[in-house]
């Protein structure tokens, strides 16, 4: 295990420079589409409620971040990340979005928080839950920083059960991480088995509501990617 979680961290310091375009060719540009409709459904899960102060979990390279402020013009957001050549990417990306007032980006474990309880509206995490050594941590982390009724938005790619769904999958990774990795094939074997190690998404869902969230939204974006939106149900 402590070796998995070092070749991820490892991973993620190494491809920093390639992640947003090996991103863009793995998925065909549609994490682009995946990051604007979760967060369209974030919206309409928060309705008229409060959506001020926004934290993004494993940010990177700040996609989520940037997304987010656009969508929601109103919103200050903190991204969160282990990796500081994934936030330094990310800052310069911010930058040249002109949003370096609205989005702040800070080295920071999603295991172990640095922010008091109930600081945030919003939570969002895409594609960081499948890398974090300890998943329960993480969230009982999301739900205490979370304001009482605040949402935490999770875009993912989470294992599949159906054989003939996960053999294509399987096919599809291969034959996108060849093209997108250039040959950096260890590092794009490890995306494949955080997809298998991960687990299913209703698994995923029953460990979200022992840290205290509820689903209350779940759209299904392509086979083994998922969209869960949850509020927090308990004090
Ligand atoms: C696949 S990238 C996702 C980045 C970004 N959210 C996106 O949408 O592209 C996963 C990120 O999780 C980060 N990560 C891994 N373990 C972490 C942890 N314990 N706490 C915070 N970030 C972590 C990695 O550094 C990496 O930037």
């Amino acid at each position: 295990m402590q070796e998995a979680e070092d070749t991820g961290r490892a991973l993620f310091s190494g491809i920093a420079g390639g992640y947003d375009a090996q991103n863009r060719v793995m998925t065909l540009g549609l994490d682009v589409w995946w990051r604007r409709r979760a967060l369209r459904t974030l919206g309409r899960c928060i309705g008229d409620g409060q959506c001020a102060r926004v934290l993004d979990i494993a940010s990177g390279t700040a996609d989520f971040a940037i997304a987010a402020a656009r969508m929601f013009p109103d919103v200050q957001t903190t991204g969160v990340d282990v990796t500081p050549e994934m936030l330094e990417i990310g800052r310069c990306k911010v930058e040249r979005s002109g949003l370096s007032e609205r989005i702040v980006l800070e080295t920071g474990d999603a295991e172990k928080l640095d922010f008091a309880d109930g600081s945030f509206d919003c939570a969002l995490c895409a594609f960081g839950f499948r890398n974090f050594p300890h998943r329960a941590r993480a969230l009982e982390e999301a739900r205490r920083v979370l304001k009482p009724g605040g949402h935490l938005l999770v875009l993912e790619f989470f294992r599949i059960e159906s054989r003939l769904l996960a053999a294509f999958t399987s096919v599809w990774l291969r034959f996108t991480s060849a093209l997108a990795a250039r040959g950096a094939k260890s590092e794009y074997d490890y995306l494949r088995t955080s997809i298998d190690r991960m687990v299913p998404a209703e698994a995923f869902i029953d460990e979200a509501k022992s840290a205290g969230f509820k689903c209350v939204a779940s759209a299904f974006y392509a086979p083994a990617c998922r969209c869960l939106c949850f509020r927090v149900s308990s004090p």
